[in-house]
């Protein structure tokens, strides 16, 4: 069977004339009740970003935070449609990197909103990757109580899990994400094409959540990515229109059922306890987020294979793939004992328990709470170069 063909949208069946399936964008719904949101994706939405969030935020002024590469690429095409749609706006720009997600920054971000006469009914629009997301998003939903915001995401990252379900945070140096709030975007429009002006490093980083997704959810959705690496690397639009969608249903169908991790959401974090460890360690900057989480995956993936709960094949299969997509799965040995330590942190916000998401096999997980010192000691060793 060509799986390639089996999965994929073809988007060579359209009439002349008539866009393909590949160019058409898509609609999910994020159903939460009074927070539900709708996920535009695809080519070609930047231009419609006006007219879409004129239907779902409330007031007229905004601002759009955006980063100085971002901006210089999209930011008056996002200030332009806003305006046409007869908003007042103002673009705010960000110091690029992990290390802008910061309390200072957000600091100056409430400054800067002051600044633009921002009020409660006001919004902001988050134009950029996970930093900005993360960053702007939680300026909005702390600035007067929380303002609405929308996810305007530019990043693979961005586009298939960060923009998703209202995590907004900062980083404090003791660990990631420690400051933050649950604050549910007003609508989230991912243009597929401004995937195309990504360096390739920040391209192969939004992979390592994909295949976090299939990992953990769905084999199928696994063979579509195994047989397809060339296509999706080489930014094929119906492919990657495709994996983009598959990708985010996934995330979606989690938050839909956990918005605020009670317990399901925590399986989104699979590779995440020693892929946010590595990631602190190498003082946020060094490895980009889908790079640690790479790296996570292998060394978690290592401890379920020596507990005996998934086939040691598929942890093989899982670190092929990661290689694949041209992502880490080994790291110059990093301290094991700061590797432990910085997965306590962790532990400190769980009442002494590290909840883990360990694979079971492709395509499923569980969540486990009793991961040893010893067996982050043995994962540590197994992904150290
Ligand atoms: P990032 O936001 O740092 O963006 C990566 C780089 O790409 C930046 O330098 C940016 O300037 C550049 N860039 C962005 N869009 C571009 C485009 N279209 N063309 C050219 N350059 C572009 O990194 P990221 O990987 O998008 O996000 C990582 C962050 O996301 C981490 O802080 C991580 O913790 C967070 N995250 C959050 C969640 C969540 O649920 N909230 C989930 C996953 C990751
Ligand atoms: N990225 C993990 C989550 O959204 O829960």
């Amino acid at each position: 069977m060509n799986i390639l063909l089996a999965g994929f949208p073809d988007s060579e069946t359209t009439g002349a004339g008539e866009p393909s399936q590949a160019e058409r964008a898509e609609v999910l719904t994020v159903p939460l009740g009074t927070n539900s949101y709708e996920i535009h994706l695809g080519p070609k939405l930047l231009p419609q970003l006006g007219h879409l969030a004129a239907r779902c935020v409330g007031g007229r002024r905004g601002c759009v935070v955006s980063n100085r590469s971002v901006a210089r690429l999209y930011g008056s095409q996002t200030v332009e449609t806003l305006r046409q749609a007869g908003m007042d706006v103002t673009l705010i720009e960000v110091p690029a990197g992990e290390r802008s997600k910061c309390l200072r920054q957000a600091r100056r971000l409430y400054h800067q909103f002051l600044a633009a006469g921002l009020d409660r009914a006001s919004f902001v629009v988050a134009l950029g990757g996970g930093v900005v997301g993360d960053l702007a998003g939680f300026a909005a939903a702390t600035y007067m109580r929380g303002i609405d915001y929308i996810q305007v995401p530019t990043t693979l990252m961005a586009q298939v899990d960060s923009s998703i379900g209202g995590k907004t945070a900062v980083n404090l140096p003791q660990g990631k994400n420690l400051i933050g709030a649950f604050h549910q975007p007003r609508m989230v429009v991912a243009d597929t094409d401004t995937l195309r002006s990504l360096p390739r490093r920040e391209y192969r980083n939004g992979w390592a959540e994909v295949i976090k997704h299939a990992l953990i959810a769905d084999a199928d959705f696994w063979a579509l990515l195994e047989a397809s690496v060339g296509p999706l690397l080489n930014l094929d639009t119906a492919c990657v229109g495709h994996a983009v969608r598959r990708s985010c249903e996934i995330k979606v169908d989690v938050v839909r059922r956990d918005e605020r991790e009670a317990g399901l959401r925590a399986v989104l974090n699979c590779g995440h306890t020693i892929g946010h460890a590595l990631e602190r360690i190498a003082a946020y900057g060094h490895l980009r987020h889908g790079e640690a989480v790479a790296i996570g995956l292998a060394a978690e993936a290592h401890i379920a294979v020596s507990r005996g709960m998934m086939p040691a094949a598929d942890a093989s299969r899982l670190e092929a793939l990661l290689v694949a997509f041209g992502l880490p799965v080994r790291v110059d040995a990093p301290e094991p004992t700061a590797v432990i330590a910085a997965c306590e942190v962790d532990k400190k916000r769980l009442a002494g328990k590290t909840r883990v998401p360990l694979p079971l096999r492709i395509g499923s997980v569980t969540i486990v709470d009793d991961v040893k010192p010893d067996e982050i000691r043995e994962a540590v060793a197994h992904i150290s170069r």
